[in-house]
This record gives C-alpha cells, sequence and structure tokens, in this order.
C-alpha cells in the first residue's frame, strides 16, 4: 500500500507535498517522488529511502509548480530501486502518474503498449496508466475521455492520480481509498485524509468507479461513463494535533500512552447507534465476526465475550481466509466487521462476499470516513483519532472496550469497571514501565519467544506475539497454554523464553501448573500477572482488577516490552520493515 498526495491552486506545491507524505509515511516508506509543473514542462525528482532522507538528498521541497503529485512507496510490483519509485512518466514525459493498489492486467497492457512502440523504465505495474493514458491522448488531446478509457481498460485495485503539462490533474479510485480536499486557495487529492489535514478539513470521498479532474475550472468528479456526479462534502473530525507526535519519541509511543483515554472513550461510548446495533446482532439467526491481524485478535476476544455472557455464539473468520469459507452467510445472518483503518483490502473482500449473500453488514471502525464505515449498513466508532503508528496498539484496547460495551448490552449485565477506576488501573499500568526497558534488554537476541495464555488471555498471547514479531522481527508464537503437552512442550529448553499471561482469575492454578511444566524443561518465564510467583524469572506486575478487565491491562505491558525491544535492536517502531499501516491490496 502507497500513499498519493496532488495539489493544483494558487501555493507552492513542493513544500505542501512533502509534508503531506511526511504524515502519510505510514503507508509506505520504501521510496518517495514528486512531480510538478513549472512552465508547462513536468519535473520529476524520485528515490529510495524516507521522506526525510531523499527530501534532503534531492531537495524535494525546493521543486518549483503550483502544481504536483506525490509519492510513498510500498513496493508490491518490481524490487525497491530509484526506477520503481513514483511519479512514472509516458515516452514524451508530458504526464506523469502516482498509483496506489495492483494493476492485475498490467503485463498484457504492457505488451501491447510495447508493440506500438512505448518504452518502459520500470518493472512496475502502476507504469503502464502513464504510457495508457500517453495512448489516448494522442489520439485526441481530451482528459476526460482518457480517463473513460482508461478505466475500461484497467483491472486490478487502484487509485492513481496523473498530472499533465497543461496543469490538469486528474485522479480515478477503484477499490482503493482517494479522497479530495478543498481548501481556500487549492485542491487537494490524497489517499488519506491526513494527506491535507493541516491544510483543511473539508472533504470529498471519492466512491468506486469514480474520476475527479481539477483543472483552471475548479474540480469536477464523474462516474466512470463519464456522467456527472454531484457529491457531498464532509467535514473531517480528526485535527492536526491528533496526527503529531506531540512529545513523544515515537507515534507508538505516544498511542500506546493515549490508552488512559481511548479505553474510555471507547468503554463510555455515547454512539446513538449502539442499541441499534446490538438489536441486530441479538436477531441474527447466524453472528460472523471477521478482521486482519490485531483486528481478527479483537474479533477472538468478542467471540469468547459474547457467547459467555450473552448466549451468542458466533464464528470467527480471519478475511483472508473468508473467500474460502463458502456458505457462511444468508439474508438471516449478520457480519461484524473490525476493523482500524476500515481499508483493509481482504476485509473489503469478505465484506463484498457477505453482502452477495445478503447479509447484514455491520462494523467497528476507528475510521468514521473509511470505505468500511461507508459501505456498512451500520458502524460503531472507536473514536481512538489517528493512529499512526504501524503497529496497532490504541485501537486493539480500544475494540476490546467497545466490544465490553456491546457484551453488557447484549447480556443486560453490568461487566466492566466505572471510569474513574478504570482510568487509575489504566495509568497504572502506563506509569511503572521503566523495568519493562531493562526486560527488553534481557530478550532483545532472543531468537524464538511463545506467548501463552488460556480463555481470554490466549488471543491476547497471539497480539502480544504480532507485536514481538512486527516490531522487533523475532518468531514469536501465542499459543493456548492448556496445548502446550500436545506438542509446544517439545520446544521448551534453556534457550527458550515464554511469557506467560497469568493473572488470577478462572485460568490461574492450571496456567500455573504450565509454568511449572516449562520450567521444569529449563526455559526461562516472564510471568504477566497481579500475583508473582517464585517460578518466574521476569515478573510484569499488573494491578489487581476485574478478570474481564485482564485482557486490556496485560496487553499495554506487552505492547511496551516490543516497543522498547524494538528500541534496544536499534530499529524504528513507527516504521517496521516491510509493513504498512493498512494494506489496501490483498
Ligand atoms: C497490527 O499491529 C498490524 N498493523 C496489522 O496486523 C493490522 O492489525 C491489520 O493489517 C488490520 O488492519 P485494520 O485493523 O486497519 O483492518
Amino acid at each position: 500500500m502507497c500513499s498519493i498526495i496532488a495539489y493544483a491552486g494558487q501555493r507552492v506545491a513542493a513544500p505542501m507535498l512533502v509534508q503531506s507524505l511526511k504524515r502519510m509515511e505510514y503507508r509506505g516508506y520504501d521510496s518517495v517522488g514528486l512531480a510538478t509543473i513549472s512552465n508547462k514542462h513536468i519535473l520529476v525528482k524520485k528515490g529510495v529511502g524516507k521522506v526525510e532522507e531523499v527530501n534532503k538528498s534531492l531537495g524535494l521541497e525546493k521543486m518549483n509548480g503550483s502544481v504536483g503529485i506525490g509519492h510513498t512507496r510500498w513496493a508490491t510490483h518490481g524490487g525497491v530501486t530509484d526506477t520503481n519509485a513514483h511519479p512514472h512518466q509516458n515516452c514524451k514525459n508530458d504526464i506523469a502518474i502516482v498509483h496506489n493498489g495492483i494493476i492485475d492486467n498490467y503485463s498484457e497492457l504492457k505488451k501491447s503498449l510495447i508493440t506500438r512502440g512505448h518504452k518502459f523504465r520500470s518493472e512496475t505495474d502502476s507504469e503502464v496508466i502513464a504510457h495508457l493514458l500517453g495512448d489516448f491522448l494522442h489520439k485526441k488531446y481530451d482528459i476526460k475521455k482518457a480517463m473513460i478509457n482508461i478505466t475500461k481498460k484497467l483491472k486490478g485495485t487502484y487509485a492513481f492520480v496523473a498530472v499533465f503539462d497543461d496543469g490538469t490533474v486528474a485522479g480515478a479510485r477503484f477499490d482503493e481509498p482517494l479522497i479530495v480536499g478543498i481548501s481556500k486557495d487549492g485542491y487537494f487529492v490524497s489517499s488519506d485524509v491526513l494527506g491535507f489535514i493541516e491544510h483543511t478539513d473539508k472533504a470529498i470521498f471519492l466512491d468506486n468507479d469514480e474520476f475527479v479532474i481539477l483543472n483552471d475550472n475548479g474540480h469536477a468528479i464523474f462516474n466512470f461513463d463519464g456522467s456527472k456526479v454531484k457529491k457531498q462534502v464532509t467535514q473531517i473530525a480528526w485535527e492536526l494535533a491528533d496526527a503529531e507526535k506531540g512529545r513523544f519519541a515515537h507515534y507508538t509511543l505516544k498511542e500506546i500512552n493515549e490508552q488512559k483515554h481511548t479505553i474510555i472513550n471507547a468503554l463510555f461510548s455515547k454512539d446513538s447507534k449502539l442499541d441499534e446495533f446490538c438489536d441486530v446482532v441479538a436477531g441474527a439467526k447466524r453472528v460472523v465476526l471477521t478482521g486482519s491481524g490485531s483486528s481478527y485478535n479483537a474479533a477472538l476476544i468478542a467471540k469468547q465475550l459474547f457467547s459467555k455472557y450473552a448466549g451468542i455464539h458466533c464464528e470467527a473468520v480471519i478475511s483472508s481466509e473468508f473467500q474460502y469459507a463458502s456458505g457462511l452467510l444468508d439474508k438471516n445472518s449478520v457480519l461484524i466487521a473490525i476493523s482500524q483503518s476500515g481499508e483493509t483490502a481482504d476485509l473489503l473482500q469478505a465484506v463484498k462476499i457477505a453482502k452477495a449473500s445478503e447479509a447484514r453488514i455491520l462494523s467497528i471502525v476507528n475510521t468514521p470516513t473509511s470505505s468500511l464505515a461507508r459501505t456498512s449498513d451500520l458502524f460503531l466508532g472507536i473514536n481512538c483519532g489517528p493512529e499512526i503508528g504501524v503497529a496497532a496498539t490504541k485501537s486493539f484496547t480500544a475494540q476490546l472496550a467497545l466490544i465490553y460495551r456491546i457484551t453488557e448490552i447484549l447480556s443486560g449485565q453490568k461487566l466492566s469497571l466505572n471510569r474513574s477506576d478504570l482510568e487509575r488501573l489504566v495509568s497504572k499500568v502506563l506509569n511503572d514501565t521503566k523495568y519493562i526497558a531493562n526486560i527488553a534488554e534481557k530478550i532483545k537476541y532472543i531468537g524464538n519467544i511463545y506467548i501463552l495464555g488460556r480463555g481470554l488471555h490466549f488471543p491476547v498471547a497471539i497480539e502480544g506475539a504480532l507485536k514481538l514479531k512486527e516490531l522487533v522481527y523475532v518468531h514469536a508464537e501465542g499459543l493456548p497454554a492448556g496445548e502446550l503437552k500436545h506438542g509446544p512442550l517439545a520446544l521448551m529448553d534453556e534457550n527458550t523464553t515464554v511469557i506467560m499471561l497469568n493473572p488470577d482469575d478462572e485460568t490461574y492454578s492450571d496456567t500455573l501448573s504450565n509454568v511449572h511444566e516449562i520450567k521444569a524443561r529449563g526455559a526461562s518465564v516472564i510471568g504477566v500477572s497481579n500475583v508473582n510467583s517464585n517460578k518466574y524469572d521476569n515478573w510484569i506486575k499488573i494491578p489487581k482488577a476485574k478478570d474481564i478487565l485482564y485482557p486490556i491491562l496485560e496487553v499495554i505491558p506487552l505492547q511496551l516490552l516490543a516497543y522498547h525491544t524494538a528500541l534496544k535492536r536499534e530499529s524504528n517502531p513507527d516504521y517496521p520493515r516491510h509493513l504498512a499501516k493498512s494494506v489496501t491490496v490483498k
């Protein structure tokens, strides 16, 4: 997944484009590039690396012109090279394009373009867009017509923006997010509202099969068949400050610390749709939960809570596996889709499959303006503000908090604590973390880490392992502690490190005997619990609390452990290698 930004207006484009790309860099950080128009000439500068580095080495923000496009790349087709970086141009260099998504039929398009004399410079799928547009405009210089023609040809998922040497900007969207920002001195086109949040809170969200043209007459939006579309202007709720690191060294640490507020906000959400959401769930013949990564781990916890407290038995299906699970849904079913970004391609595909079986689509999402929120029959916001660190932290605990609230309404039982107690408990976990950095020092070079838990702690164990995988690049595995003797015990020896989730709830004594079994094989154990044990080599203390709250209280130290261990290994926790914040390609 990549980030796209464009500006056309009265101001010098490059400095703004560079700032926007810095803010959206969590979407992809393999390479960066800009194209600007000056005196009817397109200037392109691009290179491998982060925005800061490439801007410094190539002077991106010094490029002239009040019209321009920019891109940060998350490589899918073609290696991480300067040539494969975007923008890409056509043979006559009078067009430059940036693209997010995958053009499935790019090789056949490329072949036919080469037979017509086009010369390709990169290995990317995206470059075909520049040559195709050039081909259409060569026949007749009509940008609207060219956009209609190219959207007929392209297969796959795409959001692309093209700039033409006459200063026109055009962008199209099919299964990848694209948003127009309307400011007092010009227009932005961006993959994400964060791309222009500094300049305006007025946005137009393109829907699938729509394209926009920006030129001296202002902006116009069309369907792929060329018919004009009247679009609503949306006021964006997020503010710039939400997207800044503030006093924190990293977004990840800032977002971990924001949990003292975000958990409370989600648990005491005043969303007017909550009751309607729960009525639909309670009235459904079948309920299926889906999500990817951390959102799937939250779905696993929802499955246990809905069943245990409300007697509603659900399936939880990983979104990327959904297409292979046929016959799951029908018109009496409900799909609950969980996502931070609301743009994850696997999840949006699962929603498409569910819609085709006439199931109702409910969603729990952080980005209220996302594709998921806009395609759902009903969505609930977790409202934890923009999450920029690639690792989900505050969004995961806010998802859990909202799931607790839904469970309370479905079961008619008061399950969790009052506001002040919860604030106290979360602050307590967040405040004494210094020793976690010491534990990070001890585990920084360990190659295999197993996180074990029972019941609600098992999905948290998977989540903790995911944080270690994505931030520390270590083989970490979340396992149900009860499965130990059925195989994983064979992995235990003096070189093995195990993190045991073991608060004193219904799982405590069985899990403690697992600790004994593991210690008997010489492995070292880090206990996460409100009760210490002389079997722990290290103890991560969490406060005594209601059983249902332990999943929230125990995942925070696991987030911090991954964060500090990443620092100890000198990797940047905000931009883990090979990953991106929301994965908008399948
Ligand atoms: C989690 O830390 C990862 N960033 C990733 O697994 C993420 O949870 C997954 O891609 C789902 O993203 P979403 O919640 O935005 O749909």
